[in-house]
């Protein structure tokens, strides 16, 4: 037996214990008389005391200890003089008899503690050492919490976890595939799945009733802080249902898990329009922690007076609240804050509502007090608030005015990662107009159907009709998403006609599907929320890299691997591909 106990069990009822620890040394000390040496493994840190007196040889063997060494120590447990509070061991200590090096190590490239030496890329490069540190490791317990809890939650509600095929048909909709050549069938390749969506909706073809699985997913996008080429969803889809049963048990799931995991009790889940959310918070994924909706100000300014106010199609505020003292220097900050090409706005307004009544405006020149006091009524706005006004075409005005009062959150600190603000957003639109493709697309799948009112409109008003889709939004991040699926053939094929799509163009793409769907397939419809994304939120991290073992950099890259890395000419040849870079 290697161990008889971890370093995280020991406490002071165990004194005059003969135990047996195993771990790395995380730390050792040499006072002369004593070396202490601080041995961790995944379940804490007990301090090994070696004692020149008692053992002049084992602690000269102690003294050769490096960090990261792996070690068996033997001895017993004793009351320490010098309490370590902060720790659960804190109050024992080992008085070591034997010590036998099972490994020792290379010094490693950063210290091994929550505050580390190591920039990202080092400790990306050696992420097994970088897991090795306590708040990476309780990240990955986190998650191993939720999916048992998920899946205690999906059973009780007679969900059976079923699993998909990796390689799987490319599919042009959607975001880019990574693709497989098939060695077997030269020239043709398999896609690795963006989701499982398909075969989930064959599984209930397959009258599997309630299906889930907590499953990677891939795709070659852009990345961000919440978007891995990599990822793990939890997939869900259920028969027989109407929006309402979706929405529901997804709601139920949620609160399982902020009740287990963070003792919060969620109130009902509000439900918000995507128009409304468009409208008032310039995102599909708004974040109500805090106020600071828009305001619409098109009708508030008169006519006439300001070229730019007149040719624009949408003018919106923002009312900051006791911000009205911002300087100059910070206005500045702001409006190149928000003309950078990432937010993309033309220019930035600001109307300071002064503590004595009176107004400071970017717009003085065009519009007097009077005409200023209507904008802060209509703002809502006190004495010592500042308005932030942007004004251009609806939709991109909206965005940026989104994205500046995010931005105004953050300074304001109003965007407390531990302070849970949890909706759905609903009606989405069924499809989105590509300026450059020259077409429709699906906003969220092909399979997404219509709201039954706005169906006639799919012929005469395509970009009217709203879709039975919905999203899960937490505190601004968007963790989940579905819909109800058509399982009509005939809307299926107005649906392909909407979106451009040949009979032949859709057969071969999605065949194989519409033909399941001739054997009977019953209503339904699911959702998927992005599993990586849900552990960062509980965990408070924007990131959901450190939520994720073996995560990719931004590049998409595996710098620890070196992966991906070219491939020899035999095995390019093995699969028929020619490179021509
Ligand atoms: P969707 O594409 O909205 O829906 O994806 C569902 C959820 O997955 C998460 N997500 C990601 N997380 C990390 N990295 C990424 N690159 C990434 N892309 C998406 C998001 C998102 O809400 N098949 C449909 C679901 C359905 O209709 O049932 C789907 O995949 O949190």
């Amino acid at each position: 037996m290697y161990r008889t106990h971890t370093n995280g069990e020991l406490r002071l009822p165990d004194a005059g214990k003969e135990v047996c620890l195993c771990g790395w040394v995380q730390r050792s000390r040499d006072l002369g008389g004593m070396t202490f040496v601080d041995l961790r493994d995944r379940y804490g840190i007990t301090q090994i005391v070696f004692n020149m007196e008692t053992d002049a040889d084992l602690c000269a063997k102690a003294r050769t200890l490096g960090r990261e060494f792996v070690i068996q120590v033997k001895g017993i447990v004793a009351e320490r003089s010098n309490k370590n509070l902060k720790i659960p061991t804190g109050e024992i200590e080992i008085l070591a008899k034997e010590i036998n090096i099972l490994n020792p190590a290379k010094t490693p490239p950063f210290t091994i503690e929550d505050h580390s030496d190591g920039g990202d890329e080092l400790r990306m490069k050696y992420r097994y050492l970088d897991l090795r540190r306590d708040c990476v490791r309780k990240n990955l317990e986190l998650r191993h919490r939720l999916s048992i809890e998920i899946r205690k939650y999906m059973d009780a509600q007679g969900f059976m976890e079923i699993e998909t095929p990796f390689l799987v048909k490319s599919t042009p909709e959607g975001a880019r595939d990574f693709v497989v050549p098939s060695r077997m069938n030269p020239g043709e390749f398999y896609a690795l799945p963006q989701s499982p969506q398909q075969y989930k909706q064959l599984l209930m073809v397959a009258g599997m009733d309630r299906y889930f699985q907590i499953v990677r997913c891939f795709r070659d996008e852009d990345l961000r802080a919440d978007r891995q080429p990599e990822f793990t969803q939890l997939d869900c889809e259920m028969a027989f249902v109407e929006q309402e049963d979706v929405l529901q048990t997804f709601e139920g799931l949620i609160r399982h898990l902020f009740r287990v995991e963070k003792g919060i009790e969620l109130p009902p889940l509000p439900r918000m329009s995507w128009q409304t959310a468009m409208d008032k918070y310039g995102s599909d994924k708004p974040d109500i922690r805090f106020g600071m909706e828009f305001t619409a100000l098109k009708d508030v300014f008169p006519q006439g007076k300001f070229s730019i106010f007149d040719q624009s199609e949408w003018i919106g505020g923002i009312c900051v609240p006791g911000a009205a003292e911002y300087t100059r220097k910070q206005l500045d900050e702001l409006t190149e804050f928000v003309k950078r090409p990432q937010v993309g706005a033309t220019g930035l307004i600001y109307i300071k509502c002064n503590a004595d009544g009176s107004f400071k405006s970017s717009i003085d020149k065009f519009f007097g007090a009077e005409e200023l006091k209507a904008v802060a009524q209509a703002c809502q706005a006190k004495a010592g608030d500042l308005i932030l006004i942007m004004a251009g075409k609806a939709a991109k005005t909206k965005t940026a005015l989104g994205v500046l009062r995010l931005e105004m959150g953050n300074r304001l600190g109003l965007r407390d990662p531990f302070n849970y603000k949890v909706l759905w957003v609903v009606d989405f639109p069924l499809l989105e107009w590509d300026e450059e493709a020259g077409r429709f697309f699906a906003m969220h799948h092909p399979f997404t159907a219509p709201k039954p009112e706005d169906d006639a409109l799919l012929e005469t008003d395509p970009g009217k009709v709203r879709a039975n889709a919905y999203d899960m939004v937490i505190n601004g991040v968007e963790v989940g998403g579905g819909s109800i699926r058509i399982h009509d053939k005939s809307l299926q094929a107005r649906m392909f006609k909407a979106l451009g799509f040949s009979d032949e163009e859709a057969q071969a793409q999605f065949g194989f599907l519409m033909n399941a769907f001739e054997f009977g397939a019953p209503p339904h419809g699911g959702l998927a929320f992005g599993f990586d994304r849900l552990c960062a939120l509980f965990g408070g991290a924007d990131s959901i890299r450190d939520y994720i073992a073996f995560p990719k950099n931004n590049a998409g890259r595996d710098t620890m691997s070196e992966s991906p890395s070219p491939i020899s000419e035999a095995q390019l040849k093995e699969l028929c591909i020619k490179v021509n870079l």
